[in-house]
C-alpha cells in the first residue's frame, strides 16, 4: 500500500492572515508574491538589499491551527552568513529570498519590510500614510552587448528591468543620465542598482544607477515655502521617515514683508520678479545643500523634491510674473500640478535628474499650501464641521466635512509672528512665548523659549538663554493680550485702562493712552518689554481678518458655529486655544475641541513626497475645494469691523463664556475716562465693542 503523501505545508503571513499550502523548498519571498503579501525586495531575491527581512516564530498557535517546529524553515545559509558579516541581521530575523519553507510556518512580515508600509500621522487623527513612492530601486542583471545582436546598453538594461521587474517597456533615461551609464554598467559586471522614476503620469523614466546598491536608500526633500520662511525635510523614501530638517527666512522679504508688497515690486521695478525668483531659488537650494551636508547624504541620492507654497510664492518660484494676482480676478498662470526636473527650479543641489512635484494650487489667493494642509487634514473626510485655520503672514482657512470644503485666504499680516509688535520678535531663545497675569494684582509670570522655569520659579534668571529677556514672540503677545483681557485690564473695545482705573501698578502712561509693562530689564541693560495700544491694534487687526475670513466661510457654508477648529502652521502649534479664543481669533467653540496640528503644510508636502497616491488624493481636492474670495466680499468688511472687539462686538461666544468668565469693563471715554475700577469682575453679558477708529 502506496503511503498517503504528507500535504504541503501551510505557511500563514501576520499580520496580514494571507495562508496558503507550498511545495517544500519554495522560497518564503516566492510564497509571500504569490498570496499577494506585502514583502519588499530590490534586489529580486540576490541577498543584497535585505528588504525581504521576516521574523519567522516557533511554537503551537491555535488561533491559527498550527504548530511551527524550529526546522519549519530551511538552515541559515551562505547568502545570509554573508549579508549578517557584512551589514548586520537582528537576531530572529531571515531574508525571505533565502529561507524555503520546509514544515508549516507563521512568518511575521515586520513593518519596515512592507512596501507599502503604513505611516500613522498623529497630527491627522488615526488616519495612515501609505508610502507609494514615485521613485524605486530595482537590483538587475543586463545582458552584455553582443557584436551578433547589437543593441545599446540602454536598451537591453530597459528589457532587463522590463522581465526582471515589470517595468514598462517604455522607460525612458533620462538625458543627464545617459554620458555615465556606460561605465557603471561595466563597473557595476552587468549587475547594477537602478532608479525608476514612475508617478503614473508619464512613461517611466531611468533617474538613478550604480554599481552596488547604495546602502541607504533613497532620499527626497518636502519644502514649505512661506513667504516668510522656508522649511524643508530631508526625508528617506524607503522608509518615508524625516532624516533632517532645516529652515531659512525667505530672502525675498527684503523685496517686501508682505506677499501684496512683493507684487508690486513686480509691478515697479523691471525684472523685479526675476530678481525674486533667483532669490528664492539660490536660497532653496542652499537650504537642501546644507540639509544634505548635515545628514551626510551623497546629493546623487536626493532624487525627488515636493514643494508647496502659496500662490505668489508659486509663480515667483517657477519665474511666473505674479502681476495677475495683484488684481481681480486674480488668474493664475496655472492651478494644476506641476511635474518637472528638480534642475528646471534651479535646484542644482541635488541630483541632475531629481524630479520636482510642486501641488496644486486651489485658486488666485488659495495656493498649493492650502491644497496641502486640505490634504494632511482632510476636512473633506470629516464627519464634524472642521475648521483648519493656518495662521500665517496670510491666513489660510478650510472649512468643511464629508459634503464639501470651502477655502480662503486672510491678510492677517506679521503681527501673529511678532512683528509690527513694540518688543516683538521672531520665535527663537530669549522671546517671551507664555503669559500670566494675576487678575488680584495684575503682575505677570513669563516664560520664554530656551527655558522652562515660568518667571516666578527659583533658577528662572540664571536659566534664561543668553542671559536676559529679549522680546516677545507670536504666542507670547497673543497670551499676553488675551491675559490683559482676562484680568480687566483691557475692555472689550481693545483700550488699555489707566492705573486709575484698573488699580494696577505695571500700567505706565504711554503719550495720550497706556503701556502695560510685561517686564523691565533696564537696571541689567535689558530691554522694557510692554504691551503699547499700538501693538494691542495690531493683533486686533490681524485677528479681525483672520476671524472674518472664518465667518466667511460659515455664511457660505450657511452655519452658525463649527463643530471643531484645527490650528496648522508652524506658529499654529504655539498658540493657547483658549487664549486664541479670548482674542476671538477664532469662532467659540468647545475648548477641548480645539487642536493644533504643528505644519500641515510641510505634512501635507511630506505625503506628497511619499505617495503617488496622495497626489492624486491632493489634485482631487484641488479641484473639488470651492474657494471663497475675501478680497471682494462686501460683507467681509462688515465681519472685519464686527470682529474688531475682544472676543467680538455682536457674537456672544457662550461657551468660551462659560469655561472662563470676561470681565467686561470700558475703559473709552464715554465711560468716564477709564475711572471705574473694573479688574477681576467676571461679568457675561456683552460690551458693545469699540470700533477701529474709536481707538486711536
Ligand atoms: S530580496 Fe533582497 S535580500 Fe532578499
Amino acid at each position: 500500500m502506496t503511503p498517503t503523501p504528507l500535504p504541503d505545508p501551510l505557511v500563514i503571513f501576520l499580520p496580514s492572515g494571507k495562508r496558503g499550502r507550498f511545495a517544500r523548498g519554495t522560497p518564503v519571498l516566492t510564497a509571500a508574491r504569490q498570496l499577494g503579501v506585502d514583502l519588499d525586495s530590490v534586489c529580486g531575491g540576490r541577498g543584497i538589499c535585505s528588504r525581504c527581512q521576516v521574523a519567522p516564530a516557533t511554537g503551537n498557535f491555535a488561533k491559527h491551527g498550527v504548530t511551527v517546529t524550529a526546522d519549519a524553515l530551511s538552515p541559515w545559509n551562505a547568502v545570509e552568513e554573508r549579508y549578517r558579516a557584512k551589514r548586520g541581521l537582528a537576531h530572529g530575523r531571515r531574508l525571505g529570498c533565502q529561507a524555503t519553507v520546509q514544515g508549516d510556518v507563521v512568518i511575521d512580515v515586520p513593518p519596515e519590510s512592507q512596501m507599502h508600509r503604513q505611516i500613522v500621522r498623529k497630527s491627522a487623527g488615526d488616519r495612515v500614510m501609505a508610502m507609494d513612492p514615485a521613485t524605486r530601486l530595482f537590483v538587475v542583471d543586463v545582458a552584455e552587448p553582443d557584436m551578433h545582436d547589437p543593441s545599446g546598453d540602454f536598451d537591453r538594461l530597459r528589457a532587463a528591468l522590463t522581465a526582471q521587474w515589470g517595468v514598462a517597456d517604455t522607460l525612458r533615461c533620462d538625458p543627464a543620465l545617459l554620458p555615465r551609464l556606460q561605465g557603471v554598467l561595466r563597473k557595476g559586471g552587468w549587475q547594477v542598482a537602478a532608479a525608476v522614476f514612475d508617478d503614473g503620469t508619464e512613461a517611466p523614466r531611468l533617474v538613478g544607477l550604480w554599481p552596488d546598491l547604495p546602502a541607504g536608500g533613497l532620499y527626497g526633500l518636502a519644502i514649505d515655502l512661506g513667504s516668510t520662511t522656508i522649511a524643508a525635510h530631508l526625508c528617506d523614501l524607503t522608509a518615508g521617515s524625516v532624516v533632517a530638517s532645516g529652515g531659512v527666512m525667505n530672502p525675498q522679504i527684503r523685496f517686501g514683508e508682505d506677499l501684496m508688497s512683493r507684487v508690486s515690486y513686480a509691478m515697479m521695478n523691471p525684472g523685479g520678479a526675476q530678481e525674486m525668483t533667483a532669490a528664492v531659488r539660490t536660497a532653496l537650494d542652499t537650504l537642501v545643500r546644507d540639509l544634505a551636508a548635515e545628514a551626510g547624504i551623497d546629493p546623487a541620492l536626493l532624487v525627488e523634491v515636493a514643494l508647496v507654497c502659496n500662490p505668489v510664492m508659486h509663480h515667483l518660484l517657477l519665474g511666473i510674473d505674479p502681476v495677475e494676482l495683484g488684481q481681480a480676478p486674480f488668474a493664475l498662470a496655472q492651478s494644476g500640478a506641476l511635474r518637472m526636473a528638480a534642475r528646471d527650479l534651479g535646484l542644482g543641489a541635488l541630483a541632475p535628474t531629481a524630479r520636482a512635484y510642486v501641488l496644486p494650487c486651489i485658486a488666485g489667493h488659495v495656493g498649493a499650501d492650502a491644497a496641502a494642509v486640505a490634504l494632511a487634514e482632510a476636512p473633506d473626510r470629516s464627519d464634524d464641521l472642521v475648521l483648519v485655520v493656518d495662521v500665517g503672514t496670510n491666513a489660510e482657512l478650510l472649512l468643511g466635512d464629508r459634503s464639501r470644503v470651502l477655502a480662503c485666504s486672510s491678510p492677517t499680516g506679521p503681527a501673529f509672528e511678532g512683528a509690527q509688535i513694540s518688543a516683538g520678535q521672531r520665535a527663537a531663545p530669549g522671546a517671551i512665548e507664555r503669559v500670566r497675569i494675576d487678575p488680584a494684582t495684575g503682575a505677570a509670570r513669563l516664560r520664554v523659549i530656551g527655558s522652562d522655569l515660568w518667571s516666578d520659579d527659583p533658577g528662572f534668571d540664571a536659566g534664561l538663554p543668553g542671559g536676559r529677556i529679549t522680546g516677545i514672540c507670536g504666542s507670547g503677545i497673543i497670551e499676553a493680550v488675551a491675559e490683559m483681557r482676562m484680568a480687566g485690564l483691557l475692555d472689550a473695545s481693545g483700550l488699555i485702562g489707566s492705573p486709575g482705573a484698573t488699580g494696577c501698578d505695571r500700567i505706565v502712561p504711554d503719550g495720550r493712552t497706556f503701556s502695560y509693562v510685561l517686564h523691565d530689564g533696564r537696571a541689567t541693560g535689558g530691554p522694557l518689554i510692554a504691551v503699547t495700544q499700538g501693538d494691542i491694534r495690531a493683533i486686533q487687526l490681524a485677528k479681525s481678518a483672520l476671524y472674518a475670513g472664518a465667518r466667511l466661510l460659515m455664511d457660505e457654508f450657511g452655519t452658525q458655529g463649527v463643530d471643531r477648529v484645527v490650528l496648522a502652521g508652524a506658529f499654529g502649534a504655539h498658540i493657547s486655544p483658549l487664549h486664541a479664543m479670548v482674542l476671538g481669533m477664532i469662532p467659540d467653540c468647545a475648548l477641548d475641541k480645539v487642536r493644533s496640528a504643528g505644519n500641515a503644510a510641510g505634512t501635507g508636502a511630506r505625503m506628497a513626497l511619499c505617495s503617488r497616491a496622495a497626489r492624486r488624493q491632493v489634485e482631487t481636492l484641488a479641484t473639488r475645494i470651492v474657494k471663497v474670495e475675501t478680497a471682494i466680499a462686501p460683507r467681509f468688511q462688515e465681519h472685519f469691523v464686527a470682529a474688531n472687539a475682544l472676543p467680538h462686538a455682536a457674537d456672544p461666544f457662550p461657551l468660551l463664556r462659560a469655561h472662563t468668565p470676561l470681565p467686561d469693563p470700558s475703559f473709552g471715554a464715554a465711560a468716564g475716562g477709564g475711572r471705574r475700577r473694573a479688574r477681576g469682575r467676571a461679568n457675561t453679558s456683552d460690551t458693545p465693542g469699540g470700533r477701529t477708529q474709536e481707538q486711536a
